[in-house]
């Protein structure tokens, strides 16, 4: 199971600090919640904090952009040379970004692309995104803000996808993001989850080596 600890979480004033901090205490990947005041109803940061977190940690380190944004297609080249690893969008945005397309530039950029489902967007959105993908999050809150309840009836959609990708032989990661911590990370395993983001379980802990190997 791969650990995304939300840089959301994390105490701005120190920023790569935390970063850092995160990364030694076992963390696989870490998660940069963007958010753009549209998309959602909060502002987090954007491509040059991103770039700043790249210039604090390791070169190895994963660096995984969640982008809660308008017009991920507009500003994708901005993350890119942010030094993202991963970059993920919304199904929300279909019809208005192409999907397909902006998939397929974060691939030609040499950077793993993901596409994210919204708890009140059905899972069969996705379904025809699957080939093109290298990961698909399944929001377990409404996107926006950190601290919130885990809807657990979204464990139904990682079936749905754990199955759907087996049924294909596809290889995407199957991503979980919000309200997740030790008590939840069973349940999210047990329906097919390889990768669970953890903001205020991490972050927050008193001691976060332990909240991370407890989720593992
Ligand atoms: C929600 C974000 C999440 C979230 C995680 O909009 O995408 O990454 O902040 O934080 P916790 O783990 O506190 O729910
Ligand atoms: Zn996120």
């Amino acid at each position: 199971m791969l650990i995304a600890p939300s840089m959301l979480a994390c105490d701005f004033r120190r920023i790569g600090e935390e970063a850092n901090r995160a990364l030694q205490a076992g963390a696989d990947w870490l998660h940069l919640d963007v958010m753009d005041g549209s998309f959602v109803d909060n502002i987090s940061f954007g491509p040059d904090i991103c770039a700043a977190i790249r210039h604090s940690v390791p070169d190895g380190a994963f660096l995984d952009a969640h982008l809660m944004i308008d017009a991920p297609d507009h500003y994708l080249p901005r993350f890119v040379k942010a030094g993202m690893n991963m970059i993920t969008i919304h199904v929300e945005r279909e019809g208005h970004v192409d999907l397909h397309a902006t998939l397929a530039a974060i691939r030609s950029a040499g950077i793993q692309c993901g596409l994210a489902v919204n708890p009140a967007t059905p899972v069969e959105k996705v379904l025809p995104y699957l080939a093109e993908v290298d990961m698909i999050l399944v929001m377990s809150v409404v996107p926006g803000f950190g601290g919130q309840s885990f809807m657990s009836e979204v464990l139904d959609k990682v079936r749905r996808l754990r199955d759907e990708r087996e049924a294909a032989g596809l290889s995407f990661i199957i991503q979980m993001d919000g309200g997740i911590g030790a008590t939840q990370a069973p349940l999210c395993r047990d329906a097919g989850a390889d990768c669970l983001v953890a903001g205020s379980s991490t972050f927050k802990a008193p001691d976060m080596a332990e909240a991370i190997r407890s989720m593992k």
